[in-house]
């Protein structure tokens, strides 16, 4: 396992995958690295990829929305995503690229110990909670491995297409608060 730095470094540098030739930027993660909240997200977007930061385009805007209707923000969870690079018109990242970078992540999650992680959409949730993972119909649900607990929530970009699906991700995210509490996580807002 490598510290924080060693880590970063051999990212920024990756050549594992085919996505090294397109991309601007590598996204390696973002957040205090003693966050006890992780979110995990698919893989970087255009904005991402330009500005090697996750979700700070219009998902992440509404993302940020999301957190705030529990008490989170930036300031107290760390955010990655499944493959640091961005794949080529924001299509799925493949299987082998996948397979080339979790180990960053795996990493990451080692060093921040998180009490919660939340997948961020389908494909987190296949890679990360359980590969026969039905987002429409699990969404929400709670899952404790060695310790941390697990869910899986609708992806902010399905959240922006589809208003639909907002009521039902509400629920999740009281839920989520929910767990913060029963974990005795302290969340205070920024400035607090
Ligand atoms: N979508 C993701 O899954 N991750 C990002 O960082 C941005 C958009």
């Amino acid at each position: 396992m490598l510290d924080w730095e060693a880590l970063e470094q051999r990212c920024m540098s990756c050549n594992q995958c085919g996505l090294c030739s397109t991309r601007h930027h590598v996204v390696f993660g973002v957040g205090p690295r003693n966050a006890q909240i992780m979110f995990i997200g698919e893989g970087p977007g255009e904005q991402e990829d330009l500005k090697g930061e996750p979700f700070v385009g219009p998902a992440g805007q509404f993302l940020d929305d999301m957190l705030s209707i529990i008490d989170l923000s930036r300031h107290n969870c760390y955010i990655a995503n499944i493959v640091k690079c961005r794949p080529p018109r924001n299509r799925d990242p493949k299987e082998e690229e996948q397979d080339a970078c979790i180990a960053y992540l795996r990493n990451q999650v080692a060093l921040l110990r998180p009490k919660i992680i939340i997948c961020l959409g389908r494909i987190a949730a296949k890679r990360i909670l359980d590969p026969n993972f039905r987002i429409t119909r699990e969404h929400g649900t709670w899952v404790e491995r060695k310790g941390v607990w697990m869910t899986a929530i609708y992806h902010p970009s399905a959240l922006l297409r589809d208003i639909s699906k907002r009521p039902e991700t509400f629920d999740d995210l009281l839920s989520i608060r929910q767990k913060i509490r029963e974990l005795g996580i302290a969340v205070m807002p920024p400035g607090l």
